[in-house]
């Protein structure tokens, strides 16, 4: 059962019909704990990439909500992931960032757990415990449910949660660009550095940002007229590729929360060149166009941008390209994690190049990301005052212009930028936060009324 918030009525803090949003759900403490409980221990989560952890033993630390949790590859080359708190006092049993064990073994009184788990060592287990101590209830506690989509690892703690593909929906059309090969097969990137960094503002700022708020580009003015683009060393301006500049651009909201921005290139699309400089560069960008073309047909005209799939994971789909976690720390305190994707086959030179892209437009100091960062930040900072907080958002940008289903596109898509991508990201935290059940986390009811506005 849902426990009541100290607000009379969540709901009434979200009114995505009229288009306004209090500033308590980016500021108040109350309210945070709330979306802890009931947001972070139930919807799908992303934890981390398999090429973090190719070897048995290979451990990476991660997050779910704020909790710690060890993300393994037990001997057997099985994937886990475990609460990182030991079952005796609660102490951290993995204090590092990642490593390859053959054991964890608990710093405090030194119970061990073995890559799956499972408690295995109880110093004095006989004088002490009558060697009588339940194994299997002393275990670290394991996550309700795991996925591994094309090298991503995702978990819920809830064991009642839908399959992965089934939370994702027809978002997957769109994640999968960013999580497949540049040439257009499927899968087989890897994970080429992760930065983290802590920044004063609240989690859903950031995940918002990626849902297609594309308003915000004036933010970036000063990148778009200098050259940290692809294209930067054969002269040309701007902070991305070019093909992008030539598409049409969508705007999309699925039912289950997430949101998405993507373009579709124009028929006939030619591949622009952009790395007259170096010759590497350029024949393999062209060769991931052409080969891309010629495996996907019609479906390569479909280009990602940006998304975030609900609550705090995001990504970027082209250049740079990665996935992004927004871990809550506080109610104005955010840790966010890059995970940089290249093709594992990429040759060496092109993943140095895209990794030196990457830092200089993504990241603490990526140039793109500070913009973004300063915007997050002093808005948390200006909303926590009483009298801004008796000030809600607003959020009627396009109400009521909304479009229709799209059969290939997925979702509802509009051909113009539209915060109705955000009131459905709000629309369903508020069914989070709710306590609702499976049926409408997944948007059954939005469902059912976009069929019925056709
Ligand atoms: Fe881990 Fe005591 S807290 S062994
Ligand atoms: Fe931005």
């Amino acid at each position: 059962m849902a426990t009541r918030s100290r607000f009379d009525d969540v709901a009434k803090l979200v009114d995505t019909e009229r288009g306004f949003i209090s500033r308590e759900i980016f500021v108040d403490p109350d309210l945070y704990k709330e979306e802890l409980d009931k947001v972070f221990t139930r919807a799908w989560l992303f934890i981390g990439h398999e090429s973090l952890i190719p070897n048995p033993g290979d451990f990476y630390t991660t997050r779910m909500g704020e909790e710690s949790v060890i993300l393994c590859r037990d001997k057997k080359g099985v994937v886990h992931a475990f609460l990182n708190s030991c079952r005796h006092r609660g102490m951290k049993v993995c204090r590092y960032e990642q490593g390859n064990t053959s054991i964890f073994t608990c710093p405090y009184h030194s119970w061990t757990y073995t890559t799956d788990g499972k408690l295995q060592g109880v110093p004095q287990y006989r004088s002490l415990y009558d060697a009588n101590l339940d194994r299997d209830a002393n275990s670290l506690v394991s996550v309700a449910k795991l996925a591994i989509y094309k090298g991503t690892v995702w978990a819920t703690w809830d064991k009642d949660a839908p399959e992965f593909l089934t939370y994702l929906g027809d978002a997957k059309i769109h994640l999968d660009q960013a999580l497949d090969c540049r040439d257009g097969r499927e899968g087989g990137s890897e994970v080429i550095g992760v930065h983290k960094w802590v920044f004063p503002s609240n989690w859903k700022f950031a995940a918002e940002n990626f849902l297609g708020d594309t308003y915000h580009n004036p933010s970036h003015r000063s990148v778009d007229l200098i050259g940290i683009g692809p294209s930067a060393a054969s002269g040309k301006k701007g902070r991305r590729d070019d093909e992008l500049e030539k598409a049409q651009h969508v705007w999309i909201s699925f039912p289950e929360g997430h949101g998405v921005h993507s373009a579709i290139q124009p028929e006939n699309n030619e591949y622009i060149e952009s790395f007259l400089d170096n010759p590497v560069l350029e024949q393999y960008f062209r060769h991931c166009f052409e080969e891309r073309k010629r495996r996907l047909g019609e479906q390569a005209r479909l280009m990602p941008f940006v998304g975030t799939i609900f609550p705090n994971t995001s990504y970027h789909g082209r250049q740079p390209r990665g996935l992004c976690a927004w871990h809550p720390h506080s109610p104005t305190t955010t840790e966010g994690w890059r995970f940089f994707m290249v093709d594992a086959d990429a040759p060496k030179e092109v993943k140095d190049y895209l990794r030196r892209y990457y830092m200089r437009y993504s990241g603490p100091a990526g140039m793109t990301e500070q913009d973004d960062m300063e915007n997050w930040l002093y808005a948390t900072s200006a909303s926590v005052g009483t009298v801004a907080r008796r000030y809600p958002f607003n959020y009627q940008q396009s109400l009521g212009a909304w479009t229709r289903d799209h059969a290939t596109l997925g979702g509802t898509v509009s051909l113009q930028v539209t915060e109705e991508i955000a009131r459905g990201y709000y629309r369903r935290w508020k069914t989070y936060m709710g306590g609702g059940d499976w049926d409408e986390l997944l948007g059954g009811n939005d469902r059912l009324t976009q069929r019925a506005a056709e």
